[in-house]
């Protein structure tokens, strides 16, 4: 070996070496963080997550869907599943939602007050929820079960407070549940 009659040329080699295969492995993560930008930003610009719907904050509970006696899970003459909700510092209405499994179902909520959000347990259900907004998602759970749903926005002083439970129940359950109830939920009377 050379390294005793030219130790600093030798350390030299190395170090240029091992910064070119850093400067490789660099660009590569910055091209690869460059193309998913690109491919996410140019696939959600085809496809915008949802349609924007406004609702009047002042008269929410007075007039309209988000009335007390319209929350919770209506099942329309269709057969279609919707849940609605709403949420306020520092709570979900209805505090449990019932649901079936292996059915779409359809989420309209909102907020009242500041800006929140949930999501219901391990599944896709997620979602933020801005005052004069109508947030609204269709998705299918696959276990049965009950689930939490927290909120996950910071909303003040109450935000670790604020969560509401989930029950999926199979489809015939479900469908046993629902006959003659206008609005399902499982807030203990
Ligand atoms: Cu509501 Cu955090």
């Amino acid at each position: 070996m050379s390294a005793t009659s030219a130790p600093g040329h030798l350390s030299e080699a190395i170090a240029v070496a091992a910064e070119r295969r850093w400067a490789i492995v660099v660009g590569a993560i910055l091209a690869l963080l460059v193309a998913m930008m690109v491919v996410t930003g140019l696939h959600w610009a085809a496809m915008p997550p949802s349609r924007v719907e406004t609702v009047d904050v002042k008269t929410l509970h007075l007039a309209g869907e988000f009335v007390e006696g319209n929350l919770g899970t209506a099942v329309g003459a269709d057969g279609k599943v919707t849940v609605r909700l709403i949420a306020q510092q520092y709570s979900f209405q209805p505090q449990c939602l019932v649901v079936p499994a292996d059915t779409p179902v359809t989420f309209r909520a909102t907020s009242t007050d500041t800006i929140h959000g949930f999501v219901i347990g391990t599944t896709n259900a997620n979602t933020m929820l801005v005052p004069g907004f109508v947030s609204t998602f269709t998705t299918s759970f696959r276990k049965t079960g009950e689930a939490l749903m927290p909120c996950h926005e910071y909303c003040g002083a109450g935000h670790e407070a604020m969560w509401a439970r989930v029950q999926v129940l199979s489809a015939a359950d479900f469908l046993a549940k629902s006959r003659g109830v206008e609005r399902l939920s499982c807030v203990a009377r």
